[in-house]
């Protein structure tokens, strides 16, 4: 037989939309077509291949796709080799639809299936189109290569559940992401192990509803507590973080993990989305806006400390004036660290789209109105601490030279002054603040 060469290399472009799932998502496809012979580049121009990992959690997320794929086109013409590739949500949602629009498309690829996009894209080499949107039995993540992380950055996304059965009257999630599935505790901790070895030292757990993991472990179902407080063990890992949450799954044990755990970080992204019992109830949440107002009191007394941040959705069908006014005494009631909000955006398949929306001009000055509120929430939180100490985990150097940018424990940027390696963790006075960073000097 006679040898082969050596196969050339060729370069992958990632643009990532969405949530942070996506963005371990395109990690975990860039590993799996790095066994293929495939090496990441920052330039479309130059690439083989280019992969846009979508978002379709409001209109405008999922209408960038098309633009960019718009933008494609020239370079396509330029040359015809170049493969084009749609993952995410808005491929699991669109599935085929999107060849059919954008002939330049090679490959559709929904989040449960990228284990199928390296035999995807050697059929795309082929020059043949696949579409896959299927929600296979098995565990996409069991199918991937082990991580052969190329970034050296100290902090680390690792997916431990997907998809959603809370089905929020608003949301694609529960449609694009499949119904809730936990990972085995066992996977998870290995996972966790080679990352800390690769030198990370900050893991945050995701899962749409990552509150909700039920992971089979040895010795039954693990909580998220659980996992918490198994992962905190790991020697080298300083720093443990979850997202996102919803309310109804905040269970004892968590909380009180919160109070327990030196390692488990004191903030918590806990969307709640309105104030109003008739317009949570419309979303079907089910919970009401005092539930989560005792929720959080409730947190606090565990983890006095505790960061709140949140997400809310104004002008959802039916909101009124006092409705509105609801969620605003929420929000001081609460008292946010930070929060994203939103204006309704209805999608095509879900309950919510079929109801008679509120005024675009009403919902833009309610959006206006809360996100004044929230900013100056977030601006108060940030001058508190001013004066101090706080430990920071430094990720890479700043915009001036001599200086390192890292997160403090709230998750707020933090610029310093220190020759401290990347993976350092250092106490910090801080010294100054603005609304989305702080600096300070090594305490
Ligand atoms: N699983 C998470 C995140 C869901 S998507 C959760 O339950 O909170 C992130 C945020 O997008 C949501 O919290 C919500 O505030 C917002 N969102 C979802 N669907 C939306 C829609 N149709 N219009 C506007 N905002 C939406
Ligand atoms: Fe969407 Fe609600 Fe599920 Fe969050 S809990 S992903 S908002 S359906
Ligand atoms: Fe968007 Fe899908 Fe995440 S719709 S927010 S990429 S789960």
């Amino acid at each position: 037989m006679p040898e082969s060469d050596p196969p050339v290399p060729r370069k992958l472009f990632i643009k990532t939309y969405g949530c942070q799932m996506n963005v371990y998502d395109s990690e975990r496809m860039a590993e799996a077509l790095g066994a293929e012979g495939y090496v990441t580049t920052e330039a479309a121009e130059e690439a083989d291949m280019v992969l846009l990992n979508t978002c379709h959690i409001r209109e405008k997320a999922a209408e960038k796709l098309y633009s960019d794929l718009g933008r494609l086109k020239p370079l396509k013409a330029e040359r015809p080799d170049l493969k084009i590739g749609v993952a995410g949500c808005v491929a699991q949602a669109e599935g085929a639809e999107i060849l059919r629009r954008m002939p330049l498309v090679d490959l559709v690829v929904g989040p449960q299936s990228y284990h199928r996009l390296p035999a995807m894209a050697k059929a795309a080499e082929r020059g043949e189109k696949t579409v896959d949107t299927d929600f296979p039995p098995e565990d996409k993540f069991d199918h991937l290569p082990d991580r052969p992380r190329a970034s050296a950055r100290p902090t680390a996304f690792l997916t431990v559940q997907e998809g959603c059965d809370k089905f929020c009257a608003f949301c694609v999630v529960p449609y694009t992401r499949g119904a809730e599935v936990s990972r085995p505790a066992d996977r998870v901790m290995k996972e966790a192990l080679g990352l800390v070895q690769k030198g990370v030292r900050e893991i945050t757990l995701l899962g749409q509803n990552v509150n909700g993991y039920h992971g089979a472990g040895p010795d039954g179902d693990w909580s998220l507590a659980r996992l918490v407080r198994e992962l905190a063990r790991i020697d080298g890992l300083e720093r443990i973080r979850y997202t996102t949450s919803h309310p109804n799954d905040m269970t004892d044990d968590l909380i009180a993990a919160h109070g327990e755990e030196r390692k488990l970080m004191p903030y918590l992204h806990l969307p709640v989305q309105s104030g109003s019992d008739r317009i949570l109830k419309a979303m079907a949440r089910k919970h009401r806006a005092d539930d989560y107002i005792r929720l959080v009191e409730r947190i606090r007394a565990a983890r006095p400390d505790m960061m709140l941040s949140g997400d809310f959705i104004v002008g959802f069908p039916g909101e009124t004036d006092a409705d509105f006014a609801a969620t605003l005494h929420l929000i001081r009631a609460v008292n946010y660290g930070m929060a994203y909000s939103f204006r309704y955006s209805p999608r095509p398949g879900t309950p919510a789209a079929e109801r008679s929306p509120v005024p675009a001009e009403v919902a833009d000055a309610r959006l206006q109105t809360l996100q004044a509120l929230l900013t100056e929430q977030q601006r108060a939180a940030q001058a508190a601490m001013v004066g101090r100490e706080v430990s920071v985990l430094f990720e890479k150097p700043g915009r001036m030279a001599g200086q390192m940018v890292g997160k403090s424990d709230y998750l707020q940027a933090v610029h310093v002054k220190t020759d401290a390696a990347p993976g350092t963790i250092a106490r910090v006075k801080i010294t100054a603040s603005a609304p989305n960073s702080l600096a300070g000097e090594i305490a």
